[in-house]
């Protein structure tokens, strides 16, 4: 099976009520722990690549993992750019075979952020590429830009119909109070998402496909994990899992998780090296690491996405 755009896979998921899970990819234990769950649940996939992933890994290094995981798994599987920040970047990435990128153009005014996005809709579209855009801004950190609580803002609906009509996006991100890493709400204070930004945006823009970002649980059993073996992450909390459920139920179509993976990594090689302080094989650390990558990702797909036996 070649690599797919998302459309097939929105349409489906917006019908069904469940969403794809867009799941960050630097490196081939990474990819393969998440296609092997996909596989094994039928599930379809977004693999996304940002752009510290592509200078970490190579464009090319990582295309080929995803040509790899495609003929061992044969499912549909979307490469995606995750927060592209210029035309050339995007372009770049269209031209090197990926079949959706973003452009993150949120830091923008809202006529800059239309022209730039329409710019690479127009290229993209050109050459059979899907397009996300997004409106609102995330609180986090991304590629080292730390967005502050201050400078976050969420989606105005009233903008929606506008940007979607003027940049013509295939889907579009929108900021409900997700943000980006693995602290994502103050300790001690109930997590909450805006809901009805959600709904009112659903309203306006019926069978169009919402993107949350910032929408890794941080589970906690890794977290406690990395604080039991040297870590220092007590206030690290992440999104309730029971409000991805209802973001998929509505026109959530695509779920971005990255922290989830980095903490599977990180915690169970911490365990690893805390267990076993005089080994030094590589192999012998990715391989618990990979598994657990493996059984987070099939937890997502089955309880949370709902996306298993979608394929
Ligand atoms: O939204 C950001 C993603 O988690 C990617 O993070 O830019 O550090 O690769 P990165
Ligand atoms: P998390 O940091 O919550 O995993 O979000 C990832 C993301 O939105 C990638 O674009
Ligand atoms: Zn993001």
């Amino acid at each position: 099976m070649p690599l797919v755009t998302s459309t097939e896979m929105f349409k489906k998921a917006y019908e069904g009520g469940y969403a794809i899970g867009a799941f960050n990819v630097n490196n081939m234990e990474i990819i393969q722990g998440i296609t092997e769950a996909a596989k094994e649940e039928n599930a379809p996939l977004i693999l996304q690549v940002s752009s510290g992933a592509r200078k970490y890994a190579n464009h090319t290094y990582l295309m080929k993992l995803i040509e790899a995981a495609i003929i061992e798994t044969d499912l549909p599987i979307c490469v995606h750019l995750d927060h592209g920040d210029t035309f050339e970047l995007c372009k770049s990435c269209i031209d090197g075979g990926f079949t959706s990128v973003m452009i993150d153009g949120s830091h923008h005014s809202f006529e800059d952020n239309i022209k730039l996005t329409r710019q690479v809709v127009e290229y993209a579209h050109d050459h059979g590429v899907v397009v996300e855009g997004e409106l609102g801004r995330l609180e986090g950190v991304e590629d080292d830009v730390k967005v502050s609580a201050e400078d976050a803002s969420y989606t105005n609906p009233a903008q929606v119909q506008e940007f979607v009509q003027r940049t013509g996006v295939d889907s579009l991100a929108i900021a409900i109070g997700t943000s980006h890493g693995a602290y994502k709400f103050k300790p001690g204070t109930k997590p909450q998402l805006r809901f009805d930004i959600l709904e009112e945006v659903e309203r306006l823009l019926p069978g169009f496909p919402i993107v949350l970002h910032g929408a890794s649980s941080v589970i906690p059993e890794f977290v406690e994990m990395i604080n039991a073996h040297g870590g220092n992450m007590p206030d690290a909390i992440g999104v309730p899992e029971d409000m991805l459920r209802r973001a998929a139920s509505m026109a959530v179509c695509k779920i971005n998780i990255d922290s989830d993976l980095r903490l599977a990594m990180t915690g169970t090689i911490r365990k690893y090296f805390a267990e076993n302080p005089s080994h030094f094989d590589p192999r012998q650390y990715l391989k618990p690491a990979r598994a657990a990558i493996k059984e987070m990702v099939r937890h997502k797909l089955i309880d949370v996405l709902g996306c298993n036996g979608k394929a």
